[in-house]
Order: structure tokens, then C-alpha cells, then sequence
């Protein structure tokens, strides 16, 4: 999909549909009274009939019959004002387009966004792109239901904006790129795939890469991601990429402000600055949990295949901050593995030494991914981190907790935590922390072993975080539980993204942005 900014005329635009945004309760901006005019009144009028609500996501094509250039006019809805954050506008671009696509419209112009204005460009580009989504078919001799839209044209947004432009397209398509492999299946996308996929990456942008196997995990102590993949016949994998974004940035230059400002990374210390600061994202690849021993019951496995969300997540981002070459140094950890419940696996009741020395209990081997994240923060710790988020779907309390439309998180680190928050606000990419009561920790001794990866019991999505946090060597740290918000289930939902939603994607890239004090 080509995106160009056009300055012409709204009403001069020969596409086969002009979209305008509506906000409920509010009129129409100056660019659509033009176009209302140019119609007749007829937009006015649908609106003020109550024909159209201008409710998220509705979207209606009225025929222009001749009286502008293009065949189609759109009204589509932000909903209310005091609703509409990043992430719902971005949703009401994906079901703009997907319903363009839908009616075969191949060029198409969008309005700026009233009231929002020319400020909503990235959100509008984003959602676009999301939009042209479709998880790839195995189905053969299946016609696509939805055309491709060839050509989308921003009306409103100014000119000379192009680069803002194509950096949101990036984040797009990398969203939609995680979206893909979530949607992969596990016999396709195996730990040893997901490697491959990171070397792919790493050779196309010149990065450092390793991949650990089963020997070199052994010498290194990474137990407890060797543990989690002992039932598979796929080996596990520990895939690091490393993007070098710190050449040529001294302590010293940095730390005044340097060539690009610095961002003074939150949490290590008023010494701190980009020139060492090095963060680490880390993502859960299980790319398929059965539970292991502790195996689940089929409904609860079913959709297993895209418990490497958070993989697919620091994977897509790490590509859009190499090639963006963005002044900081990051690297992409993922823990891959099969959880599965073959011969050798680990059983309830085991006692693991962890890479970094505790022995944890494994009551529960569904709880997983809290093991092979431990091993992952240590591996990341090895290796320099000066900063860390996890990004995983770990827990189905999350869902409980907090439902599909946003991801649960918890932080040690509130400084660390509130560039998190940023940046998913300007990622529209939610999350909501949970509190870290240190009175929880009893709830993770073992009678047996240092900490147990805990069981079915209270405040589970905060427990899952808080063993994490035990292996991030006190660095500030941000775990991000997208097991709701990656993949939206609940039909009813319907103004959240349905199926894979590339979920922690877009909040890597912002972060890395906002660390590297990249010029907006
Ligand atoms: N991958 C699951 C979490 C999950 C559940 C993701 C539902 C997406 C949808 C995770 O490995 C898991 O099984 N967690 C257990 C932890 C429990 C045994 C402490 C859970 O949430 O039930
Ligand atoms: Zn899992
Ligand atoms: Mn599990």
C-alpha cells in the first residue's frame, strides 16, 4: 500500500473512496463542511438524523453520484472524545480499511482527523496498515475475500511529513509481521524456525546473533529453559540478536545533551545516559504449550500455538529499530522452546538450578514461561543489560484481571515504568501495571527449593511477574503479560482487534525511541 500526503482539495480527489472521520456528539471539521457542502448536505444530514453515530468502528459508504471526484464517500466513527485513546482510533482505521477492502476499493483518501487534527498522523497510519492484515492462507484454491487497497492518500495532515509517514508504517507492518507469526502454526514454527527467523533479521541489518542449542545451554547452567523443552523432540533455542546503536556516542557527549538529546534512562542513577545503556527486550517463544506434565485440557490448548507472542513481538521490533538505526544499543533475547509431555520431560515436584544459581521447585510444569523468562534475564544480565522488558503471554489470569483490551504489566522500577507507560501511549499499545506487594513474595517460597514457579492461587498474573523479577539482578525491569491483549478471543469485544494482534510490538519500538532520545 503506497501512503502519500496530499494537499489537494478534499472534494477534487479522484479515489474510489474518501473517508471521514466522525467523532460522537461533535460537527464536522471545516475540511468535511466543505465536502458536506460539496455533497449537498447529505453527510450533515445522515449525522443529524442519527443515521450515522459516528460509534467506533461503524463505517457507511454513501455514493457520490458525480458531486465530488470520488465514487464513495465514508463516514466512519472515532466514538466519544473522552474514549478515544491511541489504541481505539488506531482499531478504527484497522475496521476503516478492512471494510474498504471488503467493498474492493483499490485508492482511497482519508481526512484528517477532527478533532484530533494533524496530530493523529501515526495513529491514522498505523491503524491503516493494520488494517490490511490477513493472516495468510493454508486453504487451497481459496479466492481472497478482500482486495488489497493499492493507494491511501492523507488529506489535512500538511505536507513535508513523509518520514512521520513511513516510520508509522514500519510500526504497522511490523505489528502486522508479529501478527503473522502468532498466526503460524507450531508444527511450522518451531523453536528452531523462530531462530532461523532471527537470523534472517540479524543478516539482513548487519546484527550479531547467537543461537544457544542444547549443549551450549547445558555449559552455560540455563536449566530451566532446558527443563521446559526436555518433553519435546524440538530442541530449545536461546536466540539473542544485538543491535550496536551506541558507536560514536560518548559517556561525556551524551550526557550533555550530546547529538540527539539525551533521554537520561529512568531508574540507574543520575550517571546514567544512553551511551551505556543497553536494553534488553525479551520474549516468551513457546511455540507450542501443552502444559507438559501438568497438561492442560484441550480448550485451554487449542489456541497454545501463539505462546511465542512475546517473541514475535521483540523480533518485529528489533527489526524496526536496526534498520531505523536508532542511537541505542538494544538486544532482542527470546527463550523458544516446545512445552510438551514426551518421555524425558520434566515432572511436577522437580528441582532446577537456575543459570543464575537458585533452585526453583517446578510444582506446576504449565508454568512456564515464567522459567525459561528467568533464564532468559539472566542470559540478558550476562550480556550487559542495563535495562529489561519481558514481553509474554503468561498468564490466563490476565484475562481474568484485566480482559483482551489491554495487557497487564508489572515494574520494580517506577521511573523505568513511567517511560513504559509513555510509550505505550504513543504506541496505542496498552498496558496497566499491576501493584508489586512485597507481601506477595511468601507466596513464591518452596518448602524444597529457593522459590516455586507457584500454582493455581490468588493475584496469579502479579505472581507470574514477581518470579521474573527474582532473576532481574534488582536492574530496572518492566514484565508485560500480553496473554489476553495478543490474541482477542471474545467476539463480544468488538472494538478490540480480533485474533492476533501483534500486541507489544509497537510499546518495544516507542521505548527504544524514547531511550535513544530519537527526534520526534
Ligand atoms: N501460556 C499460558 C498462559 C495463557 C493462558 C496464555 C491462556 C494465553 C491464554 C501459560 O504458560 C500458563 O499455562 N499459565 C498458567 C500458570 C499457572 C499454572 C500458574 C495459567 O495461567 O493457567
Ligand atoms: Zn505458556
Ligand atoms: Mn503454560
Amino acid at each position: 500500500m503506497k501512503i502519500t500526503l496530499v494537499s489537494a482539495s478534499p472534494a477534487e480527489l479522484s479515489v474510489d473512496a474518501l473517508a471521514v472521520p466522525v467523532v460522537t456528539g461533535q460537527k464536522l471539521g471545516a475540511a468535511a463542511l466543505d465536502l458536506d457542502r460539496a455533497m449537498g448536505g447529505v453527510l450533515s444530514e445522515m449525522i443529524a438524523n442519527a443515521e450515522f453515530r459516528g460509534r467506533v468502528h461503524e463505517v457507511l459508504p454513501i455514493p457520490a453520484q458525480g458531486r465530488v471526484a470520488a465514487r464513495r464517500v465514508i463516514l466512519y466513527g472515532l466514538g466519544a472524545l473522552h474514549d478515544l485513546d491511541g489504541q481505539r482510533l488506531r482499531s478504527a482505521h484497522h475496521e476503516l480499511v478492512r471494510a474498504s477492502r471488503t467493498w474492493g476499493y483499490r485508492r482511497m483518501a482519508v481526512l484528517s482527523c477532527e478533532p484530533l487534527g494533524p496530530d493523529s498522523l501515526k495513529a491514522v497510519v498505523e491503524g491503516c496498515v493494520l488494517g490490511t492484515f490477513e493472516r495468510r492462507s493454508r486453504q487451497t484454491g481459496q479466492a481472497p475475500e478482500r482486495r488489497e487497497i493499492d493507494e491511501l492518500m492523507l488529506a489535512g495532515f500538511g505536507t513535508g511529513r513523509e518520514w512521520e509517514v513511513i516510520a508509522a508504517q514500519e510500526n504497522g507492518e511490523a505489528t502486522n509481521r508479529a501478527r503473522e507469526w502468532q498466526n503460524a502454526p507450531a508444527n511450522e514454527l518451531t523453536p528452531d524456525a523462530l531462530a532461523q527467523e532471527a537470523t534472517r533479521i540479524a543478516q539482513r541489518h548487519n546484527l550479531e546473533i547467537e543461537v544457544l542449542g542444547p549443549g551450549e545451554l547445558k555449559s552455560g547452567g540455563y536449566n530451566l529453559l532446558l527443563g521446559v523443552g526436555a518433553g519435546s523432540s524440538k530442541p530449545p533455542r536461546l536466540i539473542r540478536v544485538r543491535y550496536h546503536g551506541n558507536h560514536g556516542i560518548h559517556s561525556s557527549l551524551a550526557g550533555e545533551g550530546g547529538p540527539a538529546r539525551s533521554a537520561g534512562p529512568a531508574g540507574s542513577g543520575p550517571s546514567a545516559n544512553r551511551a551505556d545503556t543497553v536494553l534488553a527486550l525479551i520474549g516468551k517463544g513457546i511455540t507450542f504449550d501443552t502444559g507438559g506434565i501438568s497438561l492442560k485440557i484441550p480448550e485451554n490448548m487449542s489456541r497454545m500455538k501463539d505462546d511465542m507472542s512475546g517473541a514475535a513481538a521483540v523480533l518485529s521490533a528489533i527489526d524496526v529499530i536496526a534498520s531505523r538505526k536508532l542511537p541505542l544499543d538494544v538486544m532482542a533475547i527470546i527463550a523458544a522452546a516446545e512445552n510438551m509431555p514426551g518421555p524425558a520431560a520434566q515432572r511436577p515436584g522437580d528441582v532446577v538450578v537456575s543459570a543464575d544459581g537458585k533452585t526453583v521447585e517446578v510444582v506446576n510444569t504449565d508454568a512456564e514461561g515464567r522459567l525459561v523468562l528467568a533464564d532468559a534475564l539472566t542470559h540478558a544480565l550476562r550480556n550487559g543489560a542495563t535495562h529489561m522488558v519481558d514481553v509474554a503471554t503468561l498468564t490466563g489470569a490476565a484475562t481474568v484481571a484485566i480482559g483482551h483490551a489491554a495487557s497487564a504489566a508489572i515494574s520494580n522500577d517506577d521511573e523505568f515504568w513511567s517511560l513504559v507507560e509513555q510509550a505505550s501511549r504513543e504506541a496505542g499499545d496498552r498496558v496497566w501495571r499491576l501493584p508489586m506487594y512485597a507481601d506477595y513474595r511468601i507466596l513464591l517460597r518452596s518448602q524444597v527449593a529457593d522459590l516455586r514457579n507457584s500454582e493455581y492461587g490468588e493475584a496469579g498474573t502479579i505472581m507470574g511477574g514477581m518470579f521474573i523479577a527474582e532473576f532481574a539482578g534488582g536492574k530496572p525491569w518492566a514484565h508485560i503479560d500480553i496473554a489476553a491483549s495478543a490474541w482477542n478471543t471474545n467476539l463480544e469485544l468488538t472494538t478490540v482487534l480480533r485474533g492476533p494482534s501483534g500486541a507489544g510490538t509497537r510499546l518495544c519500538i516507542e521505548l527504544a525511541e524514547l531511550m535513544a532520545g530519537a527526534e520526534r
